[in-house]
């Protein structure tokens, strides 16, 4: 491939580079470099270190995130390599999230942590920005602040955590957390097994090891050209992820000397690439909530009909638990995201510009041919025919709702029961065991209000568990229905992201104990069999008010949040959509 510098256009020869650019306000230019160059100088550092392009490293370590845990080991390689392309590297913390360590969850933060980033982005000095993140929330609010904030931007993965093992089977997080979770529920391991599985299932620090969404956004941003090739799949703790981290510093110092601005990658030709590799990798089901978001800092909408069109002719190739049986690190033994996108060639846009200066289809040349494995297949060969997210619609989802076909069961995707409602987590938290719950097998759960507003921050709860008079009798899967979302590791009959969500008056509000509701994945179809009728007539009966606060972060969210259909972004941070929608016809 030619190098980089000599296939981006230069910066323009006026603009303010450097530590000259983004002055404070003190009256004077002047006097305001003088001062900044002052203070700089305290450090230690040289005006010919001042004078180079200025790399900022958002670094997101944290005791609070075990997923960051290589964050130190990463940046002192993101610095070796800027430095060693002529750069100078000034890292700056950011907020970090941890799925496990955000109360209420951490999408209620998602969007705080990209506002924080877009702003510390834009009011320090940077030519270009190094964004390190992985656990689930952390890289979709580094890609919104990097669509909004408009300085050349690269994003970092930290890498999946080892497997570990418990009796010679292979475990990893956190798919095997909850299918050991439910057979400890169910009565078939005991508490002294499920403490040793809790010691295995997390053998490093690193994101989850299966397809969940951490996986999911790291493979996203490599399809979408946002990380270096071949940035999605190495571990945490390996030689791979550090080099990566490296070259991904000496990529920042090219793109600050071309300002390659994100958007010029982040074209609708890269977010339809985006969902393509998320439908073929049976990614989670909360990409679509965090690409919708990104898309939407652009302007873009994304048009979930024709994303299910997409998802139609686009096989799930990748063998990942939940939807498949391998572990991040194989896929990365396979050759990463080059051996799949590879094999979905023919239906990438090839043309797509990536922070390499490259274009994707360049880059699937140089990363050579293929080679024997067991973790991508061809698409001859799929492991599941259609891509893994089907979208929904109907009377109980007029806005629509999605399922993970791939993970989910498929004598349950055409089912008609009867509704087993709860109203809000707090209903299903007192109800869902108790041995008095009138529940069968064949019935469908419906969990309301843990929609955006509703919870508030969709929190992963739309995985509900088998009630446990059920799952003592063996029963793995029901149909369960919500305006949550799940966690990209989860596996089930699951029905996601029913909208508009109860909290603000959806008819999902207004479902009751014994109605019908119909399912069926083939005609894409989620009906609530309750005339329009009566259903207005029990909105007359119940209005909705929708949930408010008095104070701070938790008022601006409530009077802001979107729905899950539109990215759950806030409003006031979207531009006005000009019209592009994605993915377009082909
Ligand atoms: Fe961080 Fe799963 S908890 S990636």
């Amino acid at each position: 491939m030619p190098d980089t510098d000599d296939t981006i256009p230069p910066a323009p020869e006026n603009a303010a580079t450097g530590l000259r650019q983004g002055l404070t306000s003190y009256g004077d230019i002047g006097f305001s470099l003088f001062m900044r160059k002052a203070f700089i100088k305290g450090a230690g550092y040289t005006d010919d270190a001042l004078d180079r392009p200025v790399v900022g490293i958002a670094s997101t370590g944290s005791a609070y995130n075990p997923c960051h845990g290589n964050a130190p080991q990463l940046l002192e390689a993101v610095k070796r390599g800027v430095m060693l392309a002529g750069g100078l590297p000034m890292e700056f913390p950011t907020m970090s999230l941890h799925e496990s360590f955000a109360a209420p969850t951490s999408m209620f933060l998602r969007n705080l942590m990209a506002m924080e980033t877009e702003e510390l982005v834009r009011a320090q000095p940077m030519d270009a920005v190094v964004l390190i993140g992985g656990c689930d929330k952390t890289v979709p609010a580094q890609l919104m602040a990097a669509a909004s904030g408009g300085v050349p931007a690269i994003q970092l993965i930290t890498g999946s955590m080892l497997t570990g093992s418990h009796r010679s089977q292979r475990v990893g997080a956190c798919t095997d957390c909850r299918r050991y979770w439910a057979r400890f529920r169910a009565q078939e391991i005991d508490a002294d097994e499920v403490a040793d599985i809790n010691n295995q299932l997390v053998a490093s620090v690193g994101t989850c090891s299966v397809m969940g969404t951490a996986s999911t956004m790291a493979c996203i941003a490599e399809a979408m050209g946002m990380t270096v090739p071949g940035g999605a799949s190495p571990p945490a703790v390996t030689a791979d992820r550090m080099r990566v981290a490296e070259a991904t510093g000496a990529t920042a110092v090219k793109m600050a000397r071309a300002r390659l601005t994100p958007d010029r990658i982040l074209t609708p030709q890269a977010f339809e690439n985006a969902m393509r590799v998320l439908l073929a990798i049976g990614g989670s089901t909360n990409a679509i909530v965090h690409l919708t978001a990104i898309a939407g800092r652009l302007g873009f909408e994304v048009d979930l009909q024709a994303l299910d069109r997409m998802g139609r002719e686009t096989p799930v190739l990748l063998d990942l638990k939940p939807s498949g049986e391998h572990y991040m690190e194989d896929f990365h033994h396979a050759g990463g995201m080059a051996t799949l996108l590879r094999e979905l060639k023919p239906l990438l846009h090839l043309d797509a510009l990536t922070v390499s200066g490259h274009t994707l289809g360049e880059q699937i040349e140089a990363a050579g041919p293929g080679f024997a494995q067991t973790v991508v297949r061809p698409r001859s060969n799929p492991i599941y025919p259609q891509g893994g997210i089907a979208v929904l619609q109907g009377n109980l989802a007029p806005q629509g709702a999605i399922i993970k076909q791939s993970a989910a069961n498929p004598a349950l995707m055409e089912h008609e029961g009867r509704a087993v409602v709860f109203e809000d987590a707090a209903d299903l938290a007192l109800r869902i065991d108790d041995p008095a719950l009138d529940v069968s097998a064949d019935d469908i759960l419906v969990l309301k209000r843990i929609g955006p507003k509703g919870a508030p921050g969709m929190p992963e709860a739309g995985y509900l568990p088998i009630p446990l008079k059920l799952a003592r009798q063996g029963v793995k899967d029901m149909v369960r229905i919500s305006d949550g979302r799940m966690s990209g590791t989860a596996f089930g009959t699951i029905v996601l992201h029913v909208t508009p969500e109860a909290a603000v008056g959806g008819p999902l509000a207004w479902v009751r104990n014994g109605d019908r509701i119909r399912l069926s994945v083939a005609r894409r179809e989620l009906s609530l069999l309750v005339p329009d009728e009566e259903m207005a007539a029990r909105a007359q009966a119940a209005p909705v008010t929708e949930p408010s606060a008095q104070r701070g972060y938790r008022k601006l969210f409530l009077q802001s949040v979107t729905q899950a259909n539109q990215g759950a972004d806030f409003d006031f941070l979207m531009p006005p959509p000009h019209g592009t929608r994605i993915p377009g016809a082909k």
